[in-house]
C-alpha cells in the first residue's frame, strides 16, 4: 500500500503537468478543471449524483478525496456541502476541500 508521502510525492509531480491533466479529462470526458487521480468517467459522475440523491442541506463526505476533483464537482451539482478527507498533505490553498490527517497515516 502507498504511504502518505509516497502520495504526497506523486501529487507534486502530477502539478508540474497540466498537460497530463488535460489528457485525462478529454479521455474520461470530464467536465473543464475537475482535477482527478482515479479513472471515475462524467458519465460516472451522473449515475454518482443520481444515486445519491444529495441536495442543499445534505453533506457529503468525500474519504480518500485526493484533490478534491470528484467531490467538488458532484457538490457543486446538488447544492450539498463537502467534506473531502485525504491522508495526503499535498493540496493548493483555496482550490481544496477541507482535510484531516487520518490516524496512522
Ligand atoms: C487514486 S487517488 C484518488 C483520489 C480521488 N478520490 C480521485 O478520484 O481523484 C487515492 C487517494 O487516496 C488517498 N488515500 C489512500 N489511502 C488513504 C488512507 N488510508 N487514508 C486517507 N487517504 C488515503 C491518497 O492520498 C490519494 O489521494
Amino acid at each position: 500500500m502507498p504511504t502518505a508521502e509516497e502520495f504526497d510525492r506523486w501529487y507534486a509531480d502530477r502539478g508540474e503537468s497540466a498537460v497530463a491533466d488535460d489528457l485525462v479529462r478529454r479521455v474520461l470526458g470530464l467536465p473543464p478543471d475537475l482535477e482527478s487521480t482515479s479513472l471515475l468517467t462524467g458519465q460516472a459522475i451522473d449515475d454518482v449524483v443520481e444515486l445519491l440523491d444529495l441536495r442543499e442541506g445534505t453533506t457529503l463526505l468525500d474519504l480518500a478525496c485526493g484533490r478534491g476533483g470528484y467531490g467538488r464537482e458532484i457538490a457543486r451539482r446538488t447544492g450539498a456541502s463537502l467534506i473531502g478527507v485525504d491522508f495526503s498533505r499535498r493540496h493548493r490553498a483555496g482550490e481544496s476541500p477541507p482535510r484531516r490527517r487520518l490516524p496512522g497515516g
